[in-house]
């Protein structure tokens, strides 16, 4: 069985407490039922401000931390904002880029999403980039079209001038089925990657294998089985199941 990925993203909930409490929970689970670090990756995207206390609580456990935003500058006068030097400077590995939420919620493009990638590269971030469609584009059959956009606004920096594809995840997360419980079938979602696998295949050649590619949106234990054997499927995002150690730690165990 080859590695999947099992991120759990938080949005804004948990505070530093609550972080505190998942982590101390997740480490009572994983110490009478471990995870095979072979199987299953798992990491954790708590809101910034929860990250130093994710980091403590987490200490020792097989968990790799991100952030769920950065700003595409280094520092500068950005009120509210916090870099990706910042975020690896705290401990954060990874960084959503691109969530449906901070596209259709806060108005992000597919330019600023561009700018958010190259930032997490240039700190030395792994960006996750979150790509989909809304219920009308996949409705309309612009599924394809919607989604090898939103990867091609990154991918001319993706090679570096060394030669080099610099690391990169993608997580397909169709709007409609994000916080809804309507989840793509395993054969939807298998149908899209293959389409993103393709693309970027016909960029780097066999290298595109580097790449994982993550299915989110409504993930839960009892479908994340049938979704991780999916072909072309690496892991989940999950959002709402990811809350609650227990629910999170029965989807590691379903990769593994
Ligand atoms: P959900 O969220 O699992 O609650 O649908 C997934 C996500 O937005 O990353």
């Amino acid at each position: 069985m080859p590695l999947k990925v099992v991120a759990g993203n938080w949005k804004m909930h948990h505070g530093p407490a609550a972080a505190r409490a998942f982590f101390r929970d997740l480490r009572s689970i994983l110490d009478h039922s471990p995870i095979d670090p072979a199987a299953a990756s798992l990491w954790v995207f708590p809101p910034a401000l929860s990250l130093a206390a994710a980091r403590e609580a987490s200490d020792g456990l097989p968990i790799t931390l991100g952030v769920q935003n950065i700003h595409w500058d280094e520092s500068g006068a950005r009120t509210g904002e916090s870099s990706a030097e910042m975020a690896a400077e705290a401990g954060a590995v990874c960084v959503l880029v691109g969530h449906s939420e901070r596209r259709h919620l806060f108005g992000e493009t597919d330019e600023e999403t561009a700018r958010k990638v190259q930032a997490a590269w240039r700190a030395g971030l792994m960006p996750i980039l979150c790509l989909g469609e809304t219920l009308d584009e996949r409705e309309e059959g612009r599924t394809s079209a919607v989604v090898l956009r939103q990867l091609d606004a990154v991918l001319p920096a993706w090679i570096a001038e060394s030669g080099v594809a610099r690391p990169f995840v993608i997580a397909y997360e169709p709007v409609w089925a994000i916080g809804t419980g309507r989840t793509a079938s395993p054969s939807d979602a298998s149908e899209v990657h293959g389409l993103l696998r393709a693309r970027l295949r016909a960029t780097v050649g066999e290298r595109a294998v580097s790449v994982a590619i993550l299915y989110g949106g409504s993930v839960k234990p009892e479908n994340a089985t049938d979704l991780l054997v999916a072909q072309d499927v690496d892991g989940v995002l999950v959002g709402g199941a990811s809350l609650s150690a227990e629910s999170f730690a029965r989807i590691a165990e379903a990769a593994g």
